[in-house]
């Protein structure tokens, strides 16, 4: 409808309305303006005056200052770098702040940097003053700078640069040579970059300040208040030298600073300077003893800041710190010429040390090619474009690689190869391990398929419709097998995949001819409905995919929707613990203590051996005297989730709940550090629970006492029933089951990733033996699995929100990763009602 009249929304939030008036209603409207006028004059003098009293009564008093300069504040700016003097002889007294040769070199550096920055008439205007902090062998002078620019002129700010300041200390160097040595120094050569202003400190200073010097013993220091916790608006800062010739080592075997980094951090410095350019790694978090911090420097001093600001206590860091020879740091690279072996980024797991460069040489017998695997790669740093690679990086056969990869696998045209590797002046990372082999070209992958890039996989992955080499090699030029789905990027799926909504074929070709007619919507099994069953508030399509997400249906209430506390209902996919208050009572975000994992964990690629605290809600559950049986997973302090069949079974003595223990925070089965046991105290297996056909294979475990979180021991979130998890959903299953059909249980906790399957899909390869308090999961190629021993144990999906949530209970499967024998899982969101009822959770 067009209309000449609008409605405008104000800022104020009042509505203005225009209308359009007629010669007649023009006429009378003068008279009437008048009035109007004088009325209005009226009412606004009246507001003025009220709003003068409120403001004399309600504000004045406790908020005097609420004008604009309280809002706006005076804006700091720092830069600090190092200067290189000549004609200044060393003196170790240098090193000592306190000493009378600091104090007079420093002052005299001091009056230089002024004396520049006063040539630079904009620099000069809100120039403050210059600290020199340290001094090292070169002689390297380090300072920071800093000018004030107050708030009516703010608008400055972006005109200090980096380049404006060094520009100006550059000029001041070269005028310096006309006059020559002015108080017998010379500076050669000069660098500033930005700094936080929370990490300029002066060297005086007696507060948290520290001077290390680092020997080849160990020794140890600690962030302030460490273990109980530091105080917050810490400015801390250890400067740690070693004598010439030593690089310095510093690991930390604990460390947990808050979470967020721009509130809390360490970051570490190979200089004595908090110079940008020149750091090694800015760190938050906690970090599990599995993947401690450990950084070297690459040349004998290095600077350490803790700075706090958040009022969140955290226990803070211990760090051990010594002197290693520079020949350790330094020797890197070299001849390999066994027909396999392992070579590591410089003291890889240790940050690599800034500025090296390594060559490896790897020579195989003549006629023989060399693959090289990388079994763990990281070597990221802030503002690398990773197709570039133009900081740090390895180069194989003239590629650069750079960032953080899962799979890396190269081979050589020739039987040498070379592996260079190149760190800058600037961020470290891990590094790399890597593994190499000779391999004959002739037969390079013996009883297995080759991959283009050279690595070997199993022969039934060749043509399975999955990219197993990862380059596609194993999945081009395929032959369709009458059971497949020809993509037309040349690819074969199953034909079962096609039109399940997940782009299988990675160009959407199987989904493609599966639309519908217009005004028909499809449903998640590809069946054809009118379009206005679509957010109904009725269940159409066998999956609800036709009401998984209606916005629209504001407070209606269907099987779909999420109901709050107060019974309103919120219709929006997975609305609980999603970080948005939807229900008017906030009941959609309450209980949503669960689903984290406080430790920052090294992802190590290819192994699927768990980490220490990666999987905290994870329980082993050991019965009288056979050990590891089944898996759970922790729901609160004292409620445990698992599955019916591992109690409800034909020995009675299963379902005794004195007969099982449990074992919380346990990653290795044979380590009980950090390892909360706890008896049982009831098991409720779910009533309907089936024997044969595993339907409702769920149960409850109450503990008898109940569980202390903490970084190893967390509750996973529960969905909601009308929670959803799309076929196609990565997620992870966990436990400590055989390793393969028919196999042995593992020692240490087992991780695999596997999706969600289509339940239409599920039905099919299950022979129709799946309930709808079942889901599939796994991968239909085979391959990954859960496997006896994991049962019980969680089925667990990461959403968006940053939450982990609990999908399904590991509960059958037909053997394990066989082709088309996908896991069987008990479905939650069906389920969870139950789960409410039984324990209030
Ligand atoms: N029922 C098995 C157990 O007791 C778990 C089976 C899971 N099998 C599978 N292929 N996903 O541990």
């Amino acid at each position: 409808m067009y209309s000449a009249r609008y409605e405008y929304d104000g800022r104020n939030g009042h509505h203005e309305r225009i209308d359009f008036l007629t010669s007649k209603e023009k006429a009378s409207s003068k008279r009437k303006t008048g009035i109007v006028i004088g009325v209005l004059l009226a009412l606004l003098i009246l507001a003025a005056v009220v709003a003068f009293l409120i403001w004399l009564f309600v504000f004045k008093d406790a908020d005097s200052g609420a004008t604009l300069s309280k809002q706006l504040r005076p804006s700091i700016q720092v830069f600090s770098g190092h200067m290189k003097l000549v004609g200044v002889p060393y003196d170790k007294k240098l090193e000592d702040t306190n000493s009378k040769e600091f104090e007079d070199l420093a002052r005299n550096l001091e009056a230089i940097l002024g004396e520049n920055y006063k040539k630079d008439p904009f620099l000069a205007n809100y120039y403050t003053r210059s600290v020199v902090t340290a001094f090292s062998e070169g002689v390297i002078a380090y300072y920071w700078s800093q000018f004030d620019i107050p708030v009516e002129d703010l608008e400055v700010v972006p005109e200090f640069s980096e380049e404006r300041v060094l520009e100006t200390l550059e000029n001041g160097i070269k005028e310096q040579r006309g006059i020559t040595s002015r108080r017998d120094i010379k500076i050669s050569e000069v660098t500033a970059s930005f700094t936080d202003p929370r990490m300029a400190r002066n060297p005086r200073a007696t507060e948290c300040f520290y001077r290390l010097v680092a020997e080849e013993n160990a020794k140890k220091f600690s962030s302030p208040g460490y273990p109980t916790g530091y105080p917050a608006k810490s400015r801390c800062q250890w400067q740690i030298r070693a004598s010439r010739g030593k690089a310095i080592s510093v690991s930390f075997p604990f460390f947990h600073i808050e979470d967020d980094c721009s509130d809390d951090f360490v970051s570490i410095y190979d200089s004595l300077s908090p110079d940008d350019s020149q750091a090694i790694t800015e760190k938050c978090g906690q970090r599990p003893p599995s993947n401690p911090l450990q950084v070297l420097s690459s040349g004998n001093i290095m600077l350490i800041n803790l700075i706090t600001d958040s009022d969140v206590q955290r226990p803070g860091f211990e760090a051990e710190y010594k002197a290693i020879p520079m020949s350790q740091v330094k020797t890197c690279g070299g001849f390999l010429s066994k027909k396999e072996g392992v070579f590591t980024s410089p003291l890889h797991p240790s940050f690599y040390p800034p500025s090296m460069d390594c060559k490896w040489t790897i020579k195989v017998p003549d006629g023989n090619k060399v693959r090289v695997t990388f079994t763990m790669f990281r070597m990221k740093e802030p503002g690398v474009d990773i197709r570039v690679c133009h900081k740090d990086y390895v180069e194989v056969m003239g590629t650069k690689y750079c960032g953080e990869m899962s799979s890396l696998a190269l081979t050589s045209d020739k039987n040498v190869l070379e592996v260079s590797f190149h760190s800058d002046e600037a961020f470290t990372d891990k590094g790399f391990s890597a593994e190499y082999s000779a391999y004959d070209p002739a037969n390079p992958c013996p009883n297995k398929f080759a991959c283009a890039s050279g690595i070997c996989i199993a022969k039934e992955l060749h043509c399975d419709g999955w990219n197993d080499c990862g380059d596609m090699s194993d999945e081009i030029k395929c032959q369709c097998e009458k059971d497949q789905f020809g993509c037309d990027n040349h690819l074969c799926k199953p034909r079962l995949w096609v039109c399940d909504r997940v782009n299988d074929c990675g160009d959407w070709s199987d989904e493609k001819q599966c639309s519908c007619e217009e005004n028909e919507w499809r449903c998640g099994d590809g069946v054809c409905m009118p379009q206005d069953v679509v957010c109904d508030n009725k269940r159409d399509c066998v999956d609800g995919s036709d009401e998984a997400s209606c916005k629209t249906s504001v407070g209606i209430c269907s099987d779909f929707s999420f109901r709050c506390k107060n019974k309103e209902c919120v219709n929006k996919v997975n609305a609980e613990c999603d970080r948005v208050n939807d229900c008017s009572d906030n009941s959609d975000e309450a209980g949503c203590d669960c689903g984290t994992r406080p430790y920052k964990l090294n992802r190590i690629v290819g192994g699927q051996n768990a980490e220490l605290g990666e999987w905290p809600w994870q329980v082993s559950l050991h019965f009288v005297t056979s050990g590891h049986v089944c898996g759970a997973s922790i729901i609160s302090e004292r409620w445990l989730l698992s599955a019916a069949h591992c109690f409800a079974t034909s020995n009675p003595a299963n379902h005794v709940a004195s007969n099982w223990q449990t074992y919380s925070g346990m990653q290795d089965q044979y380590k009980q550090d950090g390892v909360q046991r706890r008896p049982l105290k009831r098991i409720i297996s779910h009533p309907d629970y089936n024997q044969m056909t595993f339907d409702y294979d769920i149960a409850l475990l109450e503990l008898d006492g109940p569980l202390q979180f903490t970084n190893i021991i967390q509750p996973i979130c529960l969905p909601s029933s009308s929670h959803v998890f799309p076929a196609g959903m990565s997620c992870w299953v966990t436990g400590w089951g055989a390793l393969r059909e028919g196999g042995q249980k593992a020692q240490l906790l087992q991780k695999a990733s596997v999706k969600i399957i289509n339940d239409t899909v599920c039905n099919v390869v299950t022979e129709g033996q799946v309930t709808s308090r079942m889901l599939c999961s796994g991968f239909l190629a085979g391959g990954v699995d859960a496997c006896q021993g994991d049962s019980g144990g969680p089925l667990v999906c990461f959403e968006e929100s940053g939450k982990w949530f609990q999908a399904g209970i590991v509960s059958w499967g037909e053997g394990c990763a066989r082709r088309n024998k996908p896991g069987v899982y008990s479905r939650i969101t069906k389920l969870r009602d139950w789960i409410k009822k039984e324990t209030g959770i």
